[in-house]
């Protein structure tokens, strides 16, 4: 049942709103707790779990450690998250419970327009919404990180940078997880000779150990701890940054950077089974679908059922809300979400009622709308809590593998491709597979739809943090998450779940290799499925438990990637 907690926005330069928000953020939730007895923190590089922790160490609390974080992951995996992309921060506050998503989702530049990414026959223009800086929307990490510090934070920036610029200037040893995305990506960096230098080895892909040293970037984040905000979206460095910009083909202005700014907004809340649930708000999808898939979820009995209905009716309840997500969802600042509608109990138990435990519904009998987009693969996540209770959910984006593989020259900022995350023709798959709908076209000023989805659970005595990469992918890995977390394991089960996926359109369950064992496969089909196995294991979900009851915390990274957990038990 979703928990009444309308959907609004707290957004800057809109003085009206700011009363009612402020009243809608302040949730009381949990009866009152101990603080945990550790902080924790779970991140996809073990280089920025360890920069956390410093800021930990040093008296930062969880929003000053989310903004190390955010900045070393922006270093050390360039190909995933960075400076030159956008994210939403999941936080609770736990002094008085406020909870809020702060909105550093990139914006469309302002000279942006429905077909720009279209040629004279409307065909999509070949990889122009994926590489160059045509493909980048204004990005939002710096504002976000700002935004963290001024209004949450302990620390000065400056302070909460600090490590992310010594490992910008010191360098960071070579992956295999950074090998693979240098590998994706190989002949687009090649085409872009400063990122080349900046991130391949001799034009190639790096050896093991190879040190990745960003000297622009590490100036870049020096300077904005030190003067904030400002240095980047104004004066000379955002002039260096137009300039590079326009030079290369794109259409930023100085006004789009001046004019960015984050938004406040009001988490999605809903109630599965006694647990709270809490995510992403518009202009992520995550929040809406995740809550959809799991209200028509608990119509079904999921306990005293064989696991292969359990696994239907879950694949049943995914193809549902991933359906809602291709029409109805995109920038709420410029389309209109029917939200209530949406999450309105009746509706949801009225597509629980199409389910048939017997047999797959054909996407095609949900009734005719447009394709759903297949979302790409690169992002990162992070979850943290610190020993009072304070906590973050972090997913951050620069899109696909390097972005848009473009640095303006000298300013060390790897731009995102955020804007391929529009629908760049309705209906019509681009260049990797992507479809999408008009609530998501093209406008200046917009922010594209994203699947984004931080999260938290809250039981009476265990509050849970989610959250992974993963393109379309993100929603249903985060439901299997919480499911887990429902059936009463830890966040070391949640990051491993065997994972598959609908939505909605294409009309099959993917899986990645093992996420359905051959009985599995065998049993859907039967039930009329049509399966699709993914040709690697996705997703890299990074995930913190609180136990209240035991009086324990838990941290889980994914196995799948090369991320690390780690706890700081309190002095
Ligand atoms: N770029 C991935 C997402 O925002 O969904």
């Amino acid at each position: 049942m979703r928990m009444p907690f309308p959907n609004q926005s707290l957004q800057r330069g809109k003085p009206g709103a700011l009363l009612l928000c402020a009243l809608l953020f302040y949730v009381p939730i949990l009866p009152a707790a101990d603080a945990p007895p550790a902080a924790a923190i779970a991140s996809a590089h073990p280089l920025a779990t360890r920069a956390g922790l410093e800021t930990l160490e040093r008296g930062g609390n969880a929003f000053d450690a989310a903004v190390t974080v955010s900045a070393a992951l922006a270093v050390v995996e360039p190909y995933s998250s960075g400076i030159g992309g956008g994210g939403f921060w999941l936080l609770h506050r736990a002094v008085d419970g406020k909870q809020v998503m702060v909105d550093g989702r990139e914006k469309a530049p302002g000279a942006a327009y429905k077909r720009m990414y279209l040629d004279d026959k409307d065909n999509v223009r070949e990889s122009a919404s994926l590489e160059g800086p045509l493909a980048a929307g204004i990005p939002g990490l710096i504002a976000g990180l700002a935004h963290l510090a001024e209004h949450y934070g302990r620390l000065p920036l400056s302070q909460s940078l600090e490590p992310a610029v010594r490992l910008a200037r010191e360098g960071f040893p070579v992956n295999q997880g950074y090998r693979d995305m240098v590998g994706w990506r190989l002949k687009s960096l090649q085409k872009f000779p400063d990122t080349a230098r900046l991130f391949l080895a001799g034009n190639g892909v790096p050896e093991p150990g190879h040190p990745i040293i960003q000297e622009d970037l590490g100036n870049l984040l020096e300077q904005v701890g030190l003067k904030g905000a400002g240095y980047f979206y104004q004066g000379p460095f955002a002039k260096l940054l137009v300039d590079g910009v326009r030079a290369g083909g794109g259409i930023w202005s100085l006004e789009d950077l001046q004019n960015y700014s984050v938004v406040e907004r009001a988490p999605i809340v809903t109630e599965y089974r006694g647990i709270r649930v809490v995510s992403a708000p518009p202009p992520s999808s995550g929040g809406i679908v995740l809550t959809q898939a799991l209200e028509i979820l608990e119509h079904q009995d999921l306990v005293g059922v064989d696991h292969i209905t359990r696994m239907h009716v879950v694949i049943e309840a995914m193809r549902r809300a991933y359906r809602d997500r291709a029409v109805y969802l995109g920038d709420p600042d410029f389309v209109t979400i029917p939200t209530d509608r949406l999450l309105a109990p009746d509706y949801l138990e009225g597509l629980a009622l199409t389910i048939d435990p017997k047999r797959a519904t054909p996407s095609a009998e949900l009734g005719d709308t447009p394709d759903l987009a297949q979302r790409g693969e690169n992002t990162s996540h992070f979850s943290l809590i610190d020993a009072e209770g304070n906590r973050v959910a972090g997913t951050l984006s620069i899109n696909l593998p390097f972005g848009a593989v473009f640095v303006p020259p000298g300013t060390g900022v790897l731009l995102n491709d955020e804007m391929d995350d529009f629908s760049i023709k309705a209906n019509t798959p681009n260049a990797y597979g992507l479809v999408g709908d008009q609530a998501n076209a093209v406008a200046g000023n917009k922010r594209p739809l994203s699947s984004m989805t931080p999260t938290f659970v809250e039981s009476a005595d265990r509050v849970g943090i989610l959250g992974t990469p993963g393109g379309s992918r993100i929603i249903s890995m985060v439901l299997l998450g919480v499911l887990d977390f429902a059936a009463g394991n830890g966040p070391e089960s949640w990051v491993k779940v065997r994972r598959y996926h609908h939505q909605y359109l294409p009309d099959e369950v993917q899986f990645e290799p093992h996420g359905l064992v051959a009985y599995e496969q065998e049993e859907l089909r039967k039930l009329g499925h049509s399966l699709k196995q993914a040709s690697y294991s996705y997703g890299d979900m990074h995930a913190v438990m609180w136990d209240r009851k035991n009086n324990q915390v838990f941290a889980a990274s994914d196995p799948r990637g090369e991320g690390k957990a780690a706890l700081l038990p309190n002095k």
